[in-house]
């Protein structure tokens, strides 16, 4: 049997404390990093939010939505008529996703949690959405087993986070991201995901720097 690792209270507190203190420059970095790579941060975005095949009506859910910059494009996959929901651990990061969805006159439920205990029933969304963060999270299996649990059946997720393919050369630049942030050295988490998990795909994103890994909740 495999062992569950606990999720650890001040491991959970460090990184919120972490994205806090981030919060402030956390799109400037993201936005300079794609370029790096010589990536559109946007067109990457809305290549990951494609892979849920949202569409009008829907219910979807994005754990750990930050400063919010995919909640547009989640509403615009949904329509009017579609519910958008984000959830995340930093108050910062969430205050700043408000401000943003304020100034953009778009609307998303925001919700502070944690991402191994999700605050919603079984089955309540039609699609799930992870881009960034998961690396870092103490407890990976709670959380997949958390966005599975809580998409309904037949419902997609898509699980998306820094990671290198192993069947190319690696690029320079991602060489040096590498030496930066191990996260990057993390194969996409196909271990951690529960037997309710179909249909699983990965396929690499933002200049071959991340990986998406996508299922269907049986
Ligand atoms: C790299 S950012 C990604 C933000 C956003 N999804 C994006 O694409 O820009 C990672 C986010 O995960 C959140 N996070 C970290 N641990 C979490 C947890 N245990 N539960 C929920 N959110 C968490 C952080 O607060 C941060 O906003």
């Amino acid at each position: 049997m495999r062992m569950q690792k606990r999720p650890d209270p001040e491991e959970v507190r460090r990184t919120r404390d972490f994205y806090d203190w981030w919060a402030p420059f956390y799109d400037a970095t993201n936005w300079l990093a794609a370029r790096l790579r010589g990536a559109s941060d946007f067109t990457e975005r809305r290549k990951a939010v494609e892979r849920l095949g949202l569409a009008p009506g829907m219910r979807v859910l994005e754990v750990s939505c930050g400063t919010g910059t995919n909640l547009p494009l989640l509403s615009e996959g949904v329509g009017q008529v579609g519910l958008v929901t984000g959830i995340d651990i930093s108050a910062r990061m969430l205050r700043r996703c408000r401000n943003k969805l304020r100034r953009k006159s778009d609307e998303a439920s925001l919700l502070l949690g944690d991402a191994a205990k999700l605050p919603f029933a079984d089955g309540s969304f039609d699609a799930v959405f992870h881009h960034g963060g998961i690396a870092e999270f103490p407890n990976k299996r709670a959380a997949i087993a958390e966005m599975a649990r809580v998409a309904r059946p037949g419902g997609k997720v898509v699980i998306c986070d820094p990671g290198l393919p192993f069947d190319r050369p690696v690029r320079w630049i991602n060489r040096q991201l590498l030496k930066l942030q191990p996260a990057y050295a993390a194969p996409p988490p196909v271990r951690h995901l529960p037997k309710t998990a179909q249909s699983v795909h990965v396929s690499w994103i933002r200049g071959d720097a991340w990986y998406l890994l996508e299922f269907v909740k049986a």
